[in-house]
């Protein structure tokens, strides 16, 4: 499949080397100079293209910026996108880092992305850390394996997104619609907590509609407690013990 991606960050690169491992032809953009993204893209296994040229000639286009950085993208970007492209997204809302935005009150994430982007889109990769994506991935079948969900409103996209995660080394949940995307927001069961299949579903469900956010500012204040950081499994515990306080 051909892959655009937009953000060659923590969680970009990891999806970049990965999917172009898997046979997938990625190219990839950030905000640096063409030189610079060249030596990070050959890295990757991926072409560097332009931000206007990532979204050409693709089958696929996976987001994965900081969510305020939305709003700055040019206008239009999707403009000539056919509408049987898949866009994915993989960001995560956190006040603290992304600052207040008008226009988020009283929807999903996705639901305001969607809105900037001017396109339907797939909440993909955003309920799992940068750790566990590139470190806990196992083979289909095999026990143990992580869940990642997926929302949207479109299924045939939905299908393709879980394809994705599946070469990733991670088992897809339907995460539902777009609308219910909170779900999978920071600060719920399904956040980051490192679930099977079986367990995510459950999460899913047993999320309460406008407790993410709190559980999410508090497990922040809860990372202060831990001078200079916690440990990868001691934010698992975290997460968990957060979302089951909801
Ligand atoms: N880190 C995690 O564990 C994790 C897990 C799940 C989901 N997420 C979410 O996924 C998204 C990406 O997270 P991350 O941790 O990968 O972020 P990150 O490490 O900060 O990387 C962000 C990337 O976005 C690029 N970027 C920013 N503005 C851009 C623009 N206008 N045009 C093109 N590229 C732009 C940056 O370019 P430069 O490299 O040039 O600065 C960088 O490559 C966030 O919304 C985050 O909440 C993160």
């Amino acid at each position: 499949m051909k892959i655009g991606i937009i953000g060659t960050g923590a969680i970009g690169s990891i999806l970049a080397s990965k999917l172009s491992a898997a046979g997938h032809q990625v190219k990839v953009t950030n905000t640096r100079d063409m030189a610079t993204l060249k030596e990070i893209a050959a890295k990757l296994g991926a072409e560097a293209a332009t931000i206007e040229d990532v979204v050409n000639d693709v089958e696929a286009i996976i987001f994965s910026i900081p969510f305020k950085a939305y709003k700055d993208l040019p206008k239009n970007l999707l403009q000539n996108v056919p509408q049987e492209v898949i866009i994915l997204d993989t960001s995560n809302y956190y006040p603290f880092r992304d600052g207040e935005l008008a226009g988020l009150e009283g929807r999903t994430e996705s639901e305001y992305i969607s809105e900037i982007l001017g396109r339907p889109l797939i909440k993909v990769f955003n309920n799992i850390m940068e750790y566990t994506l590139q470190h806990k991935g196992k083979a289909a079948g095999e026990e143990g394996r992580i869940a990642i969900s997926v929302a949207g409103d479109n299924a045939a996209h939905k299908k393709v997104a879980a394809e994705l995660v599946d070469v990733t080394g991670f088992d897809a949940v339907d995460g539902g619609s777009l609308a219910e995307s909170w779900r999978q927001e920071p600060g719920t069961p399904a956040y980051c907590t490192e679930l099977n299949a079986a367990e995510l579903q459950q999460a899913l469900a047993a999320a309460q509609k406008g407790k993410g956010p709190v559980a999410r500012d508090a497990v922040m204040q809860k990372f202060q407690s831990f001078p200079p950081f916690p440990s990868h499994e001691e934010v698992v515990a975290i997460n968990r013990s957060a979302a089951a306080d909801m």
